[in-house]
């Protein structure tokens, strides 16, 4: 199913730096129209949960120690295309990586800290914009 949305968060990296504005302006200004939006934190077994498909790799831990941290943005975000445009927009992510004029290359400090999370495909936009949202919060 195609949807044309997608799920972001602003990660505690980014919004302890004062960041939440800047990404959420470049969000807007790259064509995408918030219909959700929640300033939160993830307990570490929400964060935990929220990464189950990366369980088993070496850096589960540490992403679920980073991610439960501080608090957080999550958003749901509409625009043609916004699996794959979105992607674009925040770029690698290992920020040495990102290519200029993405969040990513502005605002990410490391691989690990990356300042912002977007959705890999139509159904985990889904999986994920349930994770945080109910029918009465997004449009
Ligand atoms: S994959 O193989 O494409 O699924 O993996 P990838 O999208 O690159 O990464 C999945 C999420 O894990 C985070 N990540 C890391 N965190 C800490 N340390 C290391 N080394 C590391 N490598 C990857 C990465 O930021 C992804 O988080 P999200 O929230 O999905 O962006």
């Amino acid at each position: 199913m195609k949807t044309n949305r997608t799920f972001t968060m602003i990660k505690p990296d980014a919004v302890a730096a004062g960041n939440i504005g800047g990404i959420l302006d470049m969000i807007t200004k790259g064509g995408f129209k918030i219909v959700a939006l929640k300033y939160t934190a993830l307990s570490a077994e929400k964060a935990g949960l929220f990464y189950e498909v990366h369980k088993e790799r070496p850096f589960y831990q540490g992403l679920v120690d980073f991610m439960s941290s501080g608090p957080i943005v999550a958003a749901i975000l509409e625009k043609d295309n916004a699996i794959a445009d979105f992607r674009a927009l925040i770029g690698a992510t290992n920020p040495a990586d990102a290519a200029e004029g993405t969040i990513r290359k502005k605002y990410a400090k490391s691989i690990g800290e990356n300042a912002v999370h977007g959705s890999d495909s139509d159904e985990n936009a889904d999986i994920e914009g349930n994770f945080f949202f109910s029918a009465f919060e997004r449009f």
